[in-house]
């Protein structure tokens, strides 16, 4: 049986699955990504973890013949090299990924920036099957984006394209990472939630409460889950803190609208399962800021892959490269 590999580096967690010829799923596993251990032990435990999952859904490898392997990275690459260029999150810069894998396992190696294989795996195995113009938006550690335009997914000249968490919404806004100011990455994403949250009550703000109490009053360890679990519980300063993020989210959602004319937007990524306090406030502003006859068409989905999305795009790359290309 043919199969393909495919893992998801991401800021927090790693996830690698195997997928067979038609993009069904036959087996995955996740466990954190504790980057602060440093590349070369992520790498080890990123191959260890392919090792694993082969040796518990096959009796010997005479059962399978693996075709290729994928692997998405929250950041920019390098694809040609085969390098990770940058990947903020990961406090990564250029780092060799896919010749450890060629060398391991002897199959072709592509590496694909997160949210661009998350945006392959939900058009061609999720909640974009039936559309040919979608944008995918993941709210996680970071913001990522993925661009499926006219029936192909866009990379650009080095395979990096759609770095929507890198639109600026505020040009006085605070230093990003990447160099930019005013990031919406820096008010929407998962560690910017936490941090804006944690800021403010360590200055003072009131109505923390909610959080206060789910953290045991460590403030450290706050995190955006915490702001969602509180805002379900109806803390009027958690819902107001997912609705900044939201509405910032929305802006950066009008500027990809207008530049691509999408049929469907699809939102995947963990924060996204704080729910209407975040998505509501987004899509309002795609109402409000965005030019009415190019947004009202637009339908939101959520991820039907859920948090496989990249994995299963990155392994689904082989299938897609396999596609007849129509001029
Ligand atoms: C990175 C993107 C990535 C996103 C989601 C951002 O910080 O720049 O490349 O897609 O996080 O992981
Ligand atoms: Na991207
Ligand atoms: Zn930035």
């Amino acid at each position: 049986e043919s199969i393909y590999i495919g893992i998801d580096l991401g800021g927090t967690k790693m996830l690698a699955a195997i997928v067979d010829e038609r993009g069904n799923m036959l087996a995955r596993t996740r466990q954190e990504t504790r980057a602060d251990r440093g590349p070369v032990d992520t790498i080890e435990r990123m191959k260890e973890m392919a090792v694993g999952l082969l040796a518990e859904t096959f009796a010997s490898p005479a059962e399978y013949a693996l075709r290729g392997i994928g692997i998405a990275v929250a950041g920019i690459l390098d694809p040609d090299r085969g390098n990770v260029v940058l990947a903020t999150n990961l406090k990564w810069e250029n780092v060799s990924l896919a010749r450890p894998f060629v060398e391991r396992f002897a199959c072709p190696v592509q590496l694909l920036n997160d949210a661009n294989a998350a945006a392959l795996g939900e058009w061609m195995a999720g909640a974009g099957k039936n559309v040919n113009d979608l944008i995918f938006v993941t709210v996680s550690t970071g913001i990522g984006g993925g661009i499926v335009s006219g029936g192909r997914l866009v990379l650009g000249a080095s395979d990096s394209a759609a770095e929507l968490g890198h639109i600026s919404i505020d040009r006085h806004g605070p230093l990003c990472a990447c160099g930019n100011r005013g990031c919406i990455e820096l008010y929407a994403s998962g560690s910017s939630i936490a941090r804006i949250a944690r800021e403010e009550m360590l200055g003072g703000a009131q109505g923390g409460d909610e959080l206060m109490r789910l953290t045991g009053g460590y403030l450290d360890r706050l995190t955006a889950e915490h702001v969602a679990s509180a805002a379900a519980a109806g803390s009027a300063y958690a819902i107001n803190k997912l609705a900044k993020a939201g509405t910032a989210l929305g802006l950066g959602i009008v500027s990809m609208i207008h530049l691509l004319n999408p049929k469907m937007i699809v939102v995947g990524g963990g924060v996204s399962r704080s729910g209407p306090p975040l998505l509501e406030p987004m899509r309002e502003a795609v109402r409000k800021y965005g030019i009415p006859g190019m947004v009202n068409g637009v339908t939101f989905e959520t991820a039907k892959l859920g948090e496989d999305a990249g994995a299963v795009g990155a392994a689904l790359w082989w299938r897609y490269a396999d596609l007849p290309v129509s001029v």
